[in-house]
């Protein structure tokens, strides 16, 4: 059954017309009378299960409130030119971008939500380039952020005085109020995926930004190492087992993860080990990076994970009420999402937004291995967490 099927018989024109030109005398008192029912984006979530459902927007003023982002790929050959241009625009010109604009970046716009600069909902993604010497000065915001990491190496990220080199696969966190620079101190640039909840906060206004830090020292304002690289690995390095003479935070967050330094290395080892594994008929091998203190999502708004799709491994349709986005860190394969198939291989992004149905396909001869940003933990914190998937038969079942 279609909205359209539920759409309320018409007003008499002469009483719409009568509603609308009170609106108009009353438009000064910031109130609106309604003319027009609710249309929800989506469509009834168990109801609705067909491969295709994506959900209508609504028309007229029910809709100045409505967005609804679309699954898109980014394809690294078509995007990564961009930053070889930005590169040689801040190696040449006499202002570099990363004076007048903090970074030096290209944001992922989701074609779906009006240019807005999120690649979902309530996400934020950006694409980096650090050339040798460029260093983005010490500073914290509210927004929660990571950097996935794109280059062999080169390149690191401060975060609360302990350094982070960054290597290709690794995930590095700045937790909602730590102070954190980066830099490239190498030979060559170096490439990340920046990822936020930026849009969150923005929508509930609480955006904030310091760039003052205190004790950060030279021309960059950068703040000095104060404890060893690898410290948050030295203290929570043994899985089950986590100090207990520390704070399990950083900075001023809370519910955030104090391990902020995820290896590359350590997840392809981790994902090798369990190939053999039956894995998850949704999912292939799927990991979960989480908070060691609690078991939880690194972020309670964003949460981190890798899985590999086995050479030869066709998953089974799952859909989710979050929206995910999916970095290629190793192989090829596709992604079938709501009609479209997206042809992936190393280092492309896409994005499967909420309620849509997706399947992965590894058809090459070789393991591939996606990483996942997603905003399931804050849809479960709201109490809005709901996956489905579709068996062999074609039969829905629900999974959460
Ligand atoms: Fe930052």
């Amino acid at each position: 059954m279609n909205q359209a099927a539920h759409a309320k018989a018409p007003l008499a024109s002469g009483a719409r017309e009568a509603m609308e030109a009170l609106n108009v005398e009353a438009a000064h008192l910031n109130i609106w009378l309604r003319t027009q029912a609710n249309a929800p984006a989506q469509r009834p979530w168990f109801k609705e299960t067909g491969l295709g459902t994506a959900g209508a927007m609504a028309a007229g003023r029910v809709a100045a409130a409505q967005m609804k982002a679309k699954a898109h790929h980014w394809k690294w050959r078509e995007i990564s030119p961009y930053l070889d241009k930005i590169a040689g625009i801040a190696s040449s010109a006499d202002v570099p971008p990363i004076e007048f604009a903090d970074r030096q970046q290209f944001l992922l716009t989701n074609p779906g939500l009006g240019g807005r600069l999120q690649i979902a909902a309530a996400l934020r993604c950006a694409v980096s380039i650090y050339n040798p010497g460029d260093v983005a000065p010490a500073h914290l915001h509210s927004p929660n952020a990571s950097r996935t990491i794109l280059s062999e190496h080169g390149g690191y990220t401060n975060v609360e005085g302990e350094r982070c080199p960054a290597a290709r696969g690794d995930v590095i966190l700045t937790p909602n109020g730590t102070w954190h620079d980066h830099g490239n101190d190498g030979a060559a640039p170096v490439t990340w995926i920046d990822t936020l909840d930026w849009p969150v906060l923005e929508f509930l206004d609480l955006i904030w930004l310091d760039e003052d830090m205190p004790g950060a020292t030279g021309n960059h304002r950068m703040q000095a190492a104060s404890v060893p690289e690898g410290y948050s690995q030295a203290l929570y390095s043994r899985g089950g087992l986590i100090p207990t003479f520390v704070r399990h935070a950083r900075g001023i967050s809370h519910s955030t993860s104090p391990y902020i330094h995820y290896r590359g290395a350590d997840v392809r080892a981790a994902l090798d080990g369990l190939r053999g594994e039956a894995g998850d008929p949704y999912e292939g091998v799927p990991l979960a990076m989480v908070n060691p203190a609690n078991g939880g999502p690194l972020f309670p708004t964003i949460g981190y994970g890798a899985q590999m799709i086995r050479a030869g491994e066709e998953t089974l349709h799952k859909r989710e009420t979050a929206s995910t986005v999916f970095v290629v860190m190793q192989g090829r394969g596709q992604t079938e999402v709501a009609g479209e198939t997206f042809d992936w291989q190393e280092n492309d992004i896409f994005v499967v937004p909420n309620f849509l149905w997706r399947r992965h396909l590894n058809t090459s001869s070789k393991d591939a291995v996606l990483y996942t940003m997603s905003d399931a933990p804050l849809v479960e914190r709201i109490g809005q967490y709901r996956a489905q998937g579709r068996t062999k038969a074609g039969e829905v079942v629900q999974l959460a």
